[in-house]
């Protein structure tokens, strides 16, 4: 008998609250065929939710438990490709079954605009804001899980569809994966604005 092990792709989507995560992620698990994970859902789904934030109004989810469920998931999945999204993405995988992390990320003059078209306001506006100029999401999941499977793609201006595919190219070895391809603080710096930005 011949056994085929085929090894599976797990492929993780951060970035700050509302880069375009989602949009991006559903699209990607389309096109490869992919299981695809909204960590938020799957947080609420499985019980993994350890409390609220008070003062952010957030859910604070259980690690080490969404850690265990989520290797489950990764081991029962008939998909050979896994789609993961949410800004905590590395945090819960296990670095040994990721394939490649892509941290989006948006010129916060554009990700602003967003943010307030969502509803955002306020310290919450302010906080996420200052995590994509400082490059936080970047920060966190290369301590996470190293240099060698983070990956950046600016998204400002572009369409889902066009980020999604300079996602499929970078997976299929057509395009480099790179990091430290943007300066916001540099750019606002040069423009003048840093004290429109960045108030945290
Ligand atoms: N490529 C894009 N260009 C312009 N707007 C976009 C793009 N992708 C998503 N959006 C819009 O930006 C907003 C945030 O997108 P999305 O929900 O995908 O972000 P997210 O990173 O998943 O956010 P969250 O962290 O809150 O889940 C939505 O209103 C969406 O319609
Ligand atoms: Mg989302």
């Amino acid at each position: 008998m011949i056994l085929t092990v085929m090894k599976k792709s797990v492929i993780l989507i951060t970035g700050t609250p509302c880069v375009g995560k989602t949009t991006i992620a559903q699209r990607l698990a389309e096109k490869l065929d992919a299981l695809y994970i909204n960590l938020t859902e799957y947080a609420e789904k499985h019980h993994l939710i350890a409390g609220e934030d008070e003062k952010r109004r957030t859910r604070v989810i259980d690690e080490e438990k969404t850690r265990i469920k989520i290797v489950e998931t990764i081991k029962a999945a008939k998909e050979t490709a896994i789609i993961i999204d949410g800004h905590y993405a590395h945090a819960v995988v296990p670095k040994r079954y990721v394939t490649r992390i892509f941290v989006l990320r948006r010129n916060p003059i554009e990700l602003k605009r967003l943010m307030e078209q969502r509803g955002f306001a306020g310290d919450k506006l302010w906080e996420n804001l200052a995590a994509e100029i400082l490059d936080v999401c970047l920060v966190e999941a290369l301590q996470a899980q190293g240099q060698e499977k983070v990956c950046e793609l600016d998204v400002t201006g572009k369409t889902a569809e066009e980020a999604t595919s300079e996602i499929l190219a970078v997976l299929g070895g057509r395009e480099k994966c790179f990091i430290g391809l943007v300066d916001w603080l540099g750019m606002l710096e040069k423009e003048n604005l840093v004290d429109e930005y960045l108030k945290i």
